[in-house]
């Protein structure tokens, strides 16, 4: 496992400031950060995963070392076929803890030689989410403090504003 390969996955239904954020930190720490979007067929998202592939590629594709793919399946299986040590997690509230807590024990009692590391995220983004901005995106309310242009574009096309 290469100890300077991270995958940072997640729904990103949309990418927010908060993922931004982390990417961003992670990305200095690391000399390959892989985005890594879920391809899950039980949840019932609002984008779908090549428009949350491509808001990803608009927003940080031009970094260098950021790579943006998906995924499907067990998520360690796939960190496994990128040989990447770790993951890259961020953590919000104390509201996250027991859920990503979980996930870690379980990926790691999976594969043992990866790791997951944590990020605690801004104290600015301690209460962003993608279900808030979703919420209250649909609802008509402000999320501009939530989420980058790109995304707000993007949200007012579903409310077929644009
Ligand atoms: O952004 P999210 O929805 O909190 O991300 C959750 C994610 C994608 C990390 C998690 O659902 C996941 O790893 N899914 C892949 C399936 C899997 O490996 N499940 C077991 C985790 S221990």
């Amino acid at each position: 496992m290469n100890p300077r390969v991270a995958v940072y996955p997640g729904s990103f239904d949309p990418v927010t400031l908060g993922h931004l954020s982390i990417i961003a930190r992670a990305k200095e720490a690391l000399e390959t950060l892989i985005v890594a979007v879920v391809r899950n067929p039980g949840k019932d998202p609002m984008f779908t995963i090549e428009e949350r592939e491509e808001m990803l590629h608009r927003l940080v594709g031009d970094c260098p070392g950021i790579i943006i793919e998906s995924f499907e399946g067990l998520l360690i299986d796939y960190v496994r076929d990128k040989d990447a040590k770790f993951i890259v997690r961020g953590l919000r509230a104390v509201s996250d803890f027991d859920y990503e807590f979980q996930m870690a024990v379980q990926n790691r009692r999976m594969e043992p030689e990866v790791d997951t590391l944590f990020m605690m995220t801004e104290a600015e983004h301690f209460y962003v989410s993608s279900r808030m901005v979703k919420e209250i995106a649909m609802l008509g309310g402000d999320v501009a403090h939530m989420v980058p242009q790109e995304v707000l574009d993007e949200l007012d096309r579903k409310r077929g504003i644009k």
